[in-house]
């Protein structure tokens, strides 16, 4: 059996490098060899952990937030949920719980979408929301093309999507801007870093900022989020709808954020190709000035630890430690630390929300 690795070696020699972009898509999404299409990444003993594998209460307090923005909607008589990239269903699992309660939002709400390209990570999330509410189950609709979803209002959540997408990296070398690529040196048997021969489009992103100037500088050029948000936007303009991101965050306009994970640790991208998980930072500027081109209400961006704080996370920490055994007791304060301490996830993670502007001030910014 061929590895991910050999088929890009030698699709590298034979039809010459290829951009960070394709780089990143084969390795996390090849149909055969991808990282989400053979591994279950969250975890302890796998690769990483996302917020709703943490701690229940993550998926809780989204849920929350979504019950407000509904309300903030109007109520709308017909909404659906749509999330993206639902990992291991975890965050739905515990989003269901609390709009249970909810009986008019769970009435009026009509489809739940949950948008993922993984065969294997849909196979996960069938199982762990197999044993859900029936009523709610009969609502969850698997899709792979966002437009394929009915134009009514939506609530869109999305935790960890956008940094799992392909982006463009360009360089300030010698002779003028030019795009990294992905190259493979036959003699030394490694890939390495080699740069586009001739100038690109991809310059004119470029901000007015003195580190244009500086040789060796990196832009990233998050092109696959950038279309997205496009559509979404459109989408949340033309319907009273609103969304919510919430990823890890690019506090440096420049610089090269590519990043791999495999087994808690950041190893080469060149390492495990395929098996491991390759990442970028999410530029927020960039998700708020592309909203505001379709004249929509941004909130934030803010740290997740202020924005799970704002939606009363202690609070719903307290009450759930009146009734945890020892065991449990210490997970929840292990969550609660991850989730919102500045050295861990409470920082590094921003959250920002988009609404149409006929939908009143969100909570929880
Ligand atoms: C980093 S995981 C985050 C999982 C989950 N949201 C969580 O917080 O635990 C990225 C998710 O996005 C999915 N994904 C990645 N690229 C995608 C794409 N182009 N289209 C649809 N889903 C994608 C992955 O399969 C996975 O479910």
């Amino acid at each position: 059996m061929q590895t991910l690795e050999e088929i890009l070696k030698k699709r590298i020699l034979n039809f010459g490098p290829i951009s960070i972009s394709d780089f990143i898509l084969e390795s996390n999404l090849n149909y055969n060899y991808g990282y989400f299409n053979n591994n279950l990444p969250f975890g302890e003993k796998k690769d990483y952990l996302t917020a709703p594998e943490i701690s229940q209460m993550f998926g809780e307090l989204i849920a929350i937030w979504s019950i407000d923005c509904w309300k903030k909607m109007g109520k709308p008589n017909q909404f659906n949920l749509i999330e993206l990239g639902p990992g291991s269903g975890y965050l739905m699992k515990d989003f269901f719980r609390v709009i249970k309660i909810n009986k008019e939002f769970l009435n009026k709400c009509k489809n739940i979408y949950l948008f993922e390209i993984s065969p294997l990570l849909k196979k996960i999330q069938k199982k762990n929301l197999s044993k859900i509410d029936q009523k709610i189950l009969k609502k969850i609709k698997w899709i792979n093309n966002f437009n394929k979803i009915p134009e009514i209002p939506f609530i869109l959540i999305a935790n960890e999507f956008f940094d799992a997408l392909p982006i463009k990296q360009i360089e300030l070398t010698n002779i003028g801007w030019r795009e990294r690529m992905i190259n493979y040196d036959k003699n030394k048997k490694k890939f390495f870093i080699s740069y586009s021969k001739n100038p690109t489009v991809l310059e004119n992103f470029l901000p007015k900022d003195d580190e244009c100037n500086r040789i060796g500088s990196i832009y990233e050029i998050p092109y696959n989020m950038i279309s997205f948000l496009n559509d979404l936007f459109y989408k949340i303009k033309k319907i009273k709808s609103a969304c919510l991101i919430i990823d890890y965050a690019k506090f440096k306009i420049f610089g090269n954020s590519l990043k791999s994970i495999k087994k808690h640790k950041i190893i080469s991208p060149f390492k495990k190709i395929g098996s491991s998980d390759l990442s970028t930072h999410v530029n927020f500027n960039l998700i708020k000035k592309i909203s505001n081109q379709f004249n929509l209400v941004t909130h934030g961006p803010i740290n997740q630890k202020n924005f799970l704080i704002n939606l009363g996370i202690m609070y719903r920490a307290k009450t759930l430690f009146k009734n945890a055994n020892n065991n449990q007791k210490k997970n929840l304060e292990k969550g609660l630390d991850f989730l919102i301490n500045e050295k861990k996830m409470g920082k590094i993670f921003n959250v920002i929300s988009i609404s149409n502007k006929n939908i009143n001030k969100l909570t929880g910014f």
